[in-house]
C-alpha cells in the first residue's frame, strides 16, 4: 500500500518579505523579522560567516546549559510587547519569547505551503494541528476549512487566537484547544473522529496543561499510531516535523512505513531548510520530517 520513497527529500524556505536569513556561521545565525534583526545560536552553523556587517537590534545569548537559559541583549530599541508580521494572508504577532524564538517559526513555511497545496480544491477541508504553539500553522489552513488547534500552553493558545483576530481571522471555523496533545489524540480516537490532514511538530520535551510528560523519543510511536486511525484512504496528509533530536528522517519514515501500511500514498522524509538570502545558495538544515501523502 503505502509505498516508502528512500531517497531524502529536501525542504528549503527562501524567505518572504517579512522574514529573513541574512547570514550564519560560527554557531549563530544573523534572521531579519520585519524592521528588526537578531542574532540567534545556530549550532548547524558550522561554516564562515559571508558578511562583514552583522549588526543588529538584538543578540540571545545563550545559558550555560544547551537547551535552556540565557537571555536577550538589545543594541537598539525592540518593542517588547511585540511587532506585526505577515505571511500571505496571516498576519501574526512577532516577539523575542525568554526562550530565545520569535513568537513563530519561520522554518516552517514551505510546510504551510505543502499543506495548501495538498488542499487545494477540497471543499471544508478538515485539519489538526498538533503543539500548534501561536498558530500560524492553523491560520494558513483555516483557509480551506475547519481547523483543531491544540498545543499546553494557555499562553501560546491565546496568543494564537489573538494572531487570529489579528488576520480577520477570528470568525473562521477553529477550535482552539488547550490540551495534552497525545491525551487529546487518544480520546478523538475513542470519539471515532477522521480528519483530511494532520500537522504535528512535537518538541523534544514538554508538558500537557496538567503536567503530562511528553518525551519525543518514547511517546511518539504511539501519538502517530493514533494519528494514523484518524486518518482514513480519503484523507491527504499527515506531516510530522521533529528538531533539536540526534534522530535521522530516516528514522521518521519507518516510524510512518510501519503506521500507513495499510493506507494508500507515500511516504517520504528529508530535511526542513532556510536558504540564505541574496545570491548564497547556503542552506541552514532547521529540522528533520517525514509525512504521507495520499493525492486525490
Ligand atoms: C516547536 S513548538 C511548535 C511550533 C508550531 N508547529 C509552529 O509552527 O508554530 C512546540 C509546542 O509544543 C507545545 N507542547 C509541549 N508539550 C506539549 C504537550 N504535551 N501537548 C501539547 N502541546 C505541547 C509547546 O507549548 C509548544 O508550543
Amino acid at each position: 500500500m503505502a509505498s516508502l520513497v528512500l531517497q531524502p527529500q529536501l525542504l528549503a524556505g527562501a524567505g518572504w518579505g517579512d522574514y529573513a536569513l541574512i547570514d550564519s556561521g560560527h554557531g549563530r545565525k544573523l534572521e531579519a523579522y520585519g524592521p528588526h534583526r537578531f542574532i540567534r545560536p545556530e549550532g548547524q552553523a558550522l561554516w564562515q560567516p559571508r558578511l562583514a556587517d552583522w549588526a543588529a537590534d538584538g543578540e540571545f545569548v545563550p545559558g550555560a546549559d544547551e537547551d535552556g537559559g540565557g537571555r536577550w541583549v538589545f543594541s537598539r530599541p525592540v518593542p517588547q510587547g511585540g511587532w506585526p508580521l505577515a505571511w500571505n494572508e496571516v498576519r501574526f504577532t512577532a516577539q523575542c519569547t525568554p526562550f530565545r524564538h520569535l513568537g513563530f517559526f519561520p522554518d516552517m513555511a514551505p510546510v504551510w505551503d505543502w499543506m495548501g497545496a495538498m488542499l487545494a480544491g477540497r471543499e471544508d477541508a478538515t485539519t489538526l494541528n498538533l503543539f500548534g504553539y501561536t498558530g500560524v500553522g492553523t491560520l494558513a489552513l483555516s483557509g480551506h476549512g475547519p481547523v483543531t488547534h491544540v498545543d499546553a500552553s494557555k499562553k501560546s493558545v491565546a496568543q494564537a487566537r489573538a494572531n487570529a483576530a489579528l488576520s480577520g481571522m477570528e470568525d473562521r471555523p477553529i477550535r482552539w484547544l488547550v490540551d495534552d496533545a497525545a491525551k487529546f489524540a487518544a480520546r478523538e480516537v475513542r470519539r471515532g473522529k477522521r480528519y483530511d490532514g494532520i500537522i504535528l511538530d512535537p518538541p523534544k520535551f514538554g508538558r500537557g496543561p496538567e503536567g503530562e510528560v511528553w518525551r519525543l523519543e518514547e511517546h511518539l510511536p504511539a501519538l502517530v499510531a493514533d494519528c494514523r486511525r484518524l486518518l482514513d484512504a480519503n484523507s491527504r496528509f499527515l506531516f510530522l516535523t521533529v528538531y533539536a533530536v540526534r534522530m535521522s528522517s530516516l528514522a521518521l519514515a519507518g516510524l510512518l512505513d510501519e503506521a500507513f501500511a495499510g493506507l494508500p500514498g507515500q511516504i517520504e522524509h528529508g530535511d526542513l531548510a532556510v536558504r540564505e538570502a541574496g545570491d548564497s545558495a547556503r542552506l541552514l538544515p532547521t529540522a528533520i520530517f517525514a509525512r504521507w501523502s495520499n493525492p486525490e
